[in-house]
């Protein structure tokens, strides 16, 4: 059996702009265009989205580069990569929680990107057919999760060059130029201007616990972080590749894309009498009335809900890559083995979320109420969505700022990018000190240290 170190054929970006594109890939999704336009409304709009930028610039993007980096350094899995960097210590147990949150994380995820690839043909199919009945019927959301799984199969399956980033490349700039023309039926539409100030215009008074919680969980879970997904892109990057460029424009792209997404929403949300708070729903419900105020709108739906879809598809993608570059790498597995072992898992896992909407009624609705959640899926997404994914960072930048430390990140940070002593002093501050602090601040704060109570 070949060793790590004899293993040559490992997958590498055919190049910087590649790798861009599919880390943005990775992070631009549902995230952005479905969870973030949802959370915002739930938490208050406007003063949500400022907090929700500073998570990105002080928390995010100095930790996203850690991340990038532990990655690039041993050109590993995160369990191998954390190994490499502090052999004989239980910190490979961090890189352990991300493959299991990856997991969790697919499992439902890949039952909402399945509701979106519904979404592509139900204005012609089912136009009239309510969202609340369309994912409460377990006959249509079943096939469609599996369906999406065996899409994201497919495309692992082609490997990191061939795969994921040919995709990426082609379709991305496809959806930005999309979510424009829709950002400018939503404006025109009469009424939108309440939405744009819901948007824009902060109350602050709104802003407690919780609802900082929610903007660090998405800002997290928007640009894949906190489980390794950047480990595993980034140990796909030759020592060569400009790291602060890199990350810098994955950032860039993904805020950018998630601050569209609300431009996108609110004034239809407004404009159509819906409530802002309207969770999940809120994007399935809005859109489809966009579109129906346009020349052409079923068409374009159909458009916007199959780049929709691909853009999850790049997304999950890289929730599965993660876990399968985790059993090649640790546990020897073949790739094939590795991908179908852990889908047809995530899939059976994500049954319980698929049929939480309205199917099972012992999963949600009426009467079900965990951590203030109102169904299963939601639970899950708390928990492994945002708990674990802060939980996972706020440990990734303790293990970075204190054990790899200055020495070791800093070195491999210089490679490839020419980044000054007094750019990497600044950086470490936020990595070493200002990430795990805040970070463990807003954690105690959930579990009631403060007063408040999980889930509000
Ligand atoms: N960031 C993706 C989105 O916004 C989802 C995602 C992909 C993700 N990989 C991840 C989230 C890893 C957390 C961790 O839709």
């Amino acid at each position: 059996m070949q060793t790590q170190e004899e293993r040559p054929a490992r997958g590498q970006w055919g190049s910087s702009l590649g790798f861009v594109l599919a880390a943005a890939g990775s992070a631009i999704g549902l995230g952005n265009i479905w969870r973030f336009p949802y959370v915002a409304g739930e938490n208050g709009g406007a003063a949500f989205v400022i907090i929700y930028l500073a998570c990105i610039a002080l928390i995010c993007l100095p930790y996203l580069f850690a991340e990038l980096l532990v990655g690039r350094s041993a050109h590993k899995n995160p369990v191998g990569a954390i190994k490499a960097i502090a052999p004989n210590t239980p910190w490979w147990i961090v890189g352990a929680l991300g493959v299991l949150t990856g997991v969790f994380i697919l499992s439902y995820y890949g039952v909402i990107a399945g509701w979106v690839f519904g979404y592509v043909f139900k204005g012609f199919v089912a136009h009239d057919l309510p969202f609340t009945e369309f994912i409460a019927d377990p006959v249509v959301v079943v096939p469609l999760f599996a369906l999406f799984m065996l899409f994201t199969v497919f495309v692992v399956l082609g490997g990191v060059e061939k795969g994921i980033e040919r995709a990426a490349k082609i379709l991305m700039p496809i959806l930005l130029l999309l979510m424009f023309v829709v950002i400018v039926r939503g404006l025109t539409l009469p009424g939108a201007g309440a939405g744009l100030e819901f948007y824009l215009k902060p109350d602050f008074s709104k802003v407690d616990g919780p609802v900082v919680l929610a903007a660090l969980g998405q800002a997290f879970f928007s640009l894949s972080l906190g489980m390794g997904a950047m480990i595993t892109y980034g140990s796909y990057l030759p020592k060569t590749s400009n790291l602060r460029i890199a990350g810098g424009s994955v950032a860039l792209f993904d805020t950018g894309i998630a601050l569209l997404a609300g431009l996108m929403i609110f004034p239809a949300v407004f404009a159509a009498g819906e409530d802002p708070a309207g969770g999940p729903a809120l994007v399935f419900m809005t859109l489809p009335k966009v579109f129906d105020a346009m020349p052409a709108g079923q068409v374009v739906g159909l458009l916007f809900f199959l780049l929709l879809s691909v853009a999850a598809l790049t997304s999950t993608v890289s929730l599965l890559e993660v876990v399968v570059s985790y059993t090649v790498d640790e546990k020897k597995w073949s790739r094939r083995k590795s991908v179908w072992t852990v889908a047809v898992a995530c899939f059976l896992i994500g049954l319980p979320s698929a049929l939480s909407q309205g199917a099972v009624p012992a999963l949600g609705g009426e009467g079900f109420s965990i951590l203030g959640k109102s169904d299963f899926l939601s639970v899950m997404d708390f928990l492994w969505g945002n708990i674990s994914l802060a939980l996972g960072a706020l440990l990734l930048s303790i293990f970075v700022g204190w054990i790899w430390g200055r020495r070791g990140a800093a070195a491999e940070l210089k490679l490839g990018s020419g980044v000054s002593e007094r750019s990497i002093s600044f950086w470490w501050i936020f990595v070493r000190y200002i990430c795990p602090v805040v970070i463990f601040i807003v954690l105690l704060n959930i579990f009631g240290v403060f007063g408040d109570f999980v889930g509000g």
